[in-house]
């Protein structure tokens, strides 16, 4: 049961709030929902004019595996935002359980020169940076993007793709995670759970 909701009427994006308090409630309900959408933490990266960039991001998804796709949403005040929509290309370097040395260093501004100092990054295709023992490493071109609002959604059409055993990083509530498995639930879900 939830214990706490905000909403708002529906409107469209372009109108003014007409209740600022319950929009500043729903700003908040959005976060600490956020918050429980627990993902996987990448380190985009990109190279231009010679110049490696890269930034912590969770907000990558697979869009579609014929072709390969997927989105990566990158705040249009990052530092790469430039780099990376001149070199449309960028490497999605999903981290393995372990690795969150890497993510905070490329997510602290005081560390920005810094970055590539920490873990092994090899030069790819395309001249792009990628981590070569990162949990998965996924070389996109840009395809298409999309500005909304603070961000840009890009389109990677994915061109390699490695991956590694292991665990990988999980965010969830503000902090790093490994996964721990639920015994034997989703091998053999007991009958009132299964959809078959
Ligand atoms: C766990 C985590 C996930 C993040 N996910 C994203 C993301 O998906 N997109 C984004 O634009 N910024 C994201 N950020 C914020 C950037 O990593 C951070 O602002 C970074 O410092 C930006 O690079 P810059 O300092 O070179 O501008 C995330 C930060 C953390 C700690």
């Amino acid at each position: 049961m939830a214990v706490a909701t905000c909403q708002v009427s529906e409107r469209p994006a372009t109108h003014p709030p007409a209740d600022t308090a319950a929009e500043a409630c729903l700003a908040d309900g959005f976060k600490r929902a956020m918050r429980h959408h627990a993902g996987a933490v990448t380190v985009i990266t990109t190279a231009s004019e010679g110049l490696r960039h890269g930034m912590t991001a969770t907000a990558v998804t697979s869009l579609s595996a014929d072709p390969p796709t997927l989105l990566a949403c990158v705040n249009r005040s990052a530092s790469m935002h430039g780099a990376l929509l001149d070199a449309g290309h960028f490497c999605v370097n999903i981290l393995g359980a372990g690795q969150e040395n890497l993510a905070a260093a490329f997510s602290s501004d005081r560390l920005r020169s810094q970055r590539f100092r920490v873990g092994n990054w090899d030069d790819g295709p395309a001249s792009l940076p990628y981590l070569s023992d990162a949990h998965a490493s996924l070389f996109c071109v840009v395809e298409r993007q999309i500005r909304h609002s603070t961000h840009t959604v890009l389109f990677g059409r994915v061109f390699r793709a490695d991956t590694a055993e292991g665990d990988p990083l999980i965010y969830h509530a503000g902090r790093y995670n490994r996964l721990l498995p639920i015994g034997d639930v989703a091998r053999d879900p007991p009958a009132e759970h299964s959809l078959l």
